[in-house]
């Protein structure tokens, strides 16, 4: 048996919580080899709800469960972690942008990112997905400078797992037949799902879908504006599906990636494509299952240039709301 890896998750007692934590100790996420010991972290008045998350925890005897720590305290709920999944702070209501959260949220992220960096693991890796996730990532990389910047990631694979669905239905296929769409910027509606790039059983997108305007009134604001969509329908924001696509992000990090495909995660750009270093942007991501890095070389047209720099802009507008908290 491998030696158990420590895991934290902010807001536990939280919808997304709710669905993440079975899937993180059933081994959905690290795999059936690999024991956890879960870290629940979450705000004072919530505790005796997560007290209940962790009894049925308990309930679920999970063979790789090797302990739960449940705790206010951030000290001890990041002490050796070597995963930080940040999803703890305020989902947005109908008709908010996630960036009208950022003076709600913006701040609990400082005070994460410096437990963070005094507590970890060396190895730790932080991921962020409570919004507005790529901003709310940029403060704790900012308030934890001894952690290397290439630790850092904010969640688009829930907009990648749209879109490729989106993709998947229009053309009549499985959603295994659509390969390389990838989100590039900020999870927001200025997202841009590359369809240009994407492969449908092989082929451009563009070639199985012959309707230029379906993809520009249809697919990219279904995809951007699906998070609202929900929202609008539930009363409450996504949980399941955002919780899966926590699953698959990890996952995709800690295993290697397919030859010839790519994933989607926000990281801290290094000046690839011309996007702003130091911004968190989503870019097209291959992993070796420990280091990533940015797909080189993908095929920029007028179209996506435009898309990227929109997404890119409204990125340093959020860095500049929040200089204080840098
Ligand atoms: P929720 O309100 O159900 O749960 C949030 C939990 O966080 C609550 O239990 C709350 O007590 C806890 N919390 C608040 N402040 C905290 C703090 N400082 N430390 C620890 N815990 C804290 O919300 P949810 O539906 O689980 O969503 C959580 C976040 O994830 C929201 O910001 C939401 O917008 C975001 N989200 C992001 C994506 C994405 O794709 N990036 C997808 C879905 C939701
Ligand atoms: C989503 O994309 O579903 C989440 O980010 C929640 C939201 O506010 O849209």
């Amino acid at each position: 048996m491998k030696t158990p890896i420590r895991v934290a998750v902010t807001g536990a007692a939280g919808q997304i919580g709710y669905s993440l934590l079975f899937r993180i100790a059933s081994g959905a996420m690290f795999g059936p080899e690999q024991p956890v010991i879960l870290h629940l972290i979450e705000i004072e008045p919530a505790l005796p709800a997560l007290n209940g998350v962790v009894m049925e925890l308990q309930d679920c005897a999970f063979p790789l469960l090797k302990g739960i720590v449940a705790t206010a305290d951030l000290n001890a709920g990041f002490k050796d972690v070597n995963w930080a999944l940040l999803v703890g702070s305020v989902p947005r209501k109908q008709g908010m942008e996630r960036k009208d959260l950022l003076s709600i949220n913006g701040k609990i992220f400082t005070g994460q990112g410096k437990a963070i960096a005094a507590n970890a693991a060396k190895d730790v890796r932080i991921f962020v997905v409570g919004n507005p996730c790529n901003t709310n990532c940029l403060i704790a990389m900012n308030n934890a400078k001894s952690i290397p910047s290439d630790r850092w990631f904010a969640m688009t694979m829930l907009d990648q797992n749209r879109a490729v669905t989106q993709l998947a239905m229009k053309a009549g296929v499985d959603t295994t037949e659509v390969k390389n769409l990838a989100i590039w910027g900020n999870h927001s509606s200025t997202m841009y799902p590359d369809y240009f790039n994407a492969k449908i059983g092989g082929k451009p997108a563009t070639e199985v879908i012959k309707h230029e305007i379906w993809f520009k009134d249809t697919f990219i604001p279904t995809v951007q504006q699906r998070g609202a969509a929900i929202i609008k329908a539930r009363g409450l924001s996504s949980a399941a599906s955002a919780a899966n696509a926590v699953v698959d992000t990890v996952r995709n990090l800690v295993n290697p990636t397919p030859a010839g495909t790519c994933f989607s995660v926000g990281v801290c750009s290094d000046g690839s494509y011309g996007i702003e270093k130091g911004l968190i942007y989503s870019f097209p991501i291959v992993s070796d299952g420990k280091n990533w890095k940015i797909v080189q070389g993908v095929e920029i047209n007028e179209f996506s240039r435009e898309k990227m720099t929109a997404t890119e802009n409204e990125l340093k507008e959020e860095k500049a709301m929040v200089a204080e908290l840098l």
